[in-house]
């Protein structure tokens, strides 16, 4: 039988809690440090104990998941932790596609497949001197927003990533993406796009919690123009969202797009899970500043079954279970090789 793999962190609970619910063997690859955390939970059934996740590529690791038959959930930390060549070394299968991992964590990349998708996009600014409204100007790959900072000019720029560079939270020589800023409403929205079905769902809407640009919503202007802290885009936590039902069509038009484009792109597509991420404005247009090819954290509050979800389905589905379900139909007719790569 096959079992499901994931790294102890991120989204690890709710995948390996659906995985165990759909009967499947759940295998948490667990940092030394957060033993005693995992092992809290009785749904996980075996703990591959590493200093650190990138012991995920030796074989000594990659041999307990071959036995086991698992197949590796990607998420944002393995997305963070790793480059792309080694999460596309990883000989366990990962589910969904390791390859778009890549257009995920190149902002350059990312931004092409965007257009490829008809996403509307903020403009991307290429050099500090360009920048005439106000932008966001962040790093590559999933940095969860650390270290992300706004910037009104060229100057303004220069005195911001020059304190974030002193302050040793970004370095001199990394490669900044810059982008207009798009002021509204966030909304995250996350679909699951089936291979075997060939059909897209729409899972729900998130909203991601950022310290400390939220922390300084909350302080009178006054006290603001006096600080000269650069407040980042870390991200705490998630809460639910739901849309007004008239975005809906739209919402799963985008969603369509993506999994047109991506097919295009990059070979098998955009199987599994997936996250567009963007702000509605005052006409309810909807700007996608990025988006994840995998689980995103934000599924974290659905544990018991999204909105939108038990519309689609008459039991409680998380998206953790809603993968191991697609791995348990796929083993059981033999079509592993169609939602893993
Ligand atoms: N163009 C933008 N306009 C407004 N806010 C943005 C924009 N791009 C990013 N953000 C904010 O910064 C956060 C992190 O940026 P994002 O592109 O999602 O990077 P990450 O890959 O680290 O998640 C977002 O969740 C959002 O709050
Ligand atoms: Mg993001």
């Amino acid at each position: 039988m096959t079992s499901i793999a994931t790294l102890g962190s991120h989204c690890s609970l709710q995948v390996l809690k659906g995985a165990k619910d759909e009967g499947l063997k759940t295998i948490l690859v667990c940092e030394k440090k957060r033993e005693k955390l995992y092992k809290r939970f009785p749904f996980i059934d075996e703990l591959i104990i590493v200093d650190t996740f990138k012991e995920v590529l030796d074989q000594k690791c990659q041999s307990i998941l071959e036995e086991n038959n698992a197949v590796l959930i990607p998420h944002g930390t393995l997305v963070a932790q790793m480059s792309s060549e080694e999460i596309e070394s990883i000989k366990t299968p990962v589910f969904g596609n390791k390859w778009i991992l890549r257009w995920e964590s190149d902002r350059e990349m990312k931004e092409k497949l965007m257009r490829e998708a008809n996403l509307p996009m903020p403009n991307p600014v290429t050099e500090p001197k360009e920048i005439e409204k106000l932008v966001i100007v962040k790093r590559q790959g999933a940095a969860g927003g650390k270290g992300y900072f706004m910037a009104a000019n060229e100057e303004d720029y220069n005195s911001k990533r020059n304190q974030l560079i002193s302050e040793g939270i970004i370095s001199k020589d990394e490669t900044l993406y810059i982008q207009e800023y798009a002021a509204g409403v966030l909304a995250y929205l996350t679909f699951f796009y089936s291979p075997l079905k060939e059909e897209l769902e729409f899972f729900g809407v998130d909203q991601r919690h950022e310290s400390d640009i939220e922390g300084l919503g909350r302080i009178p202007a006054e006290q603001q123009m006096k600080s000269n802290k650069v407040p980042s885009f870390n991200v705490i936590g998630n809460s639910p969202l739901v849309l007004r039902e008239s975005l809906l069509d739209e919402v799963y038009k985008m969603g369509e797009n993506f999994v047109d484009a991506a097919k295009r792109v990059v070979t098998p597509g955009m199987n599994g899970p997936f996250c567009i991420e963007g702000v509605y404005d005052e006409n309810a247009k909807f700007t996608s500043f990025e988006f994840s090819a995998r689980i995103v954290a934000g599924s974290n509050i659905y544990m018991d079954g999204s909105p939108y979800y038990s519309l689609l389905f008459n039991e409680t589905m998380s998206m953790g279970k809603r993968i191991a379900r697609e791995v348990k139909i796929a083993t059981e007719s033999k079509q592993l090789d169609k939602i893993t790569t």
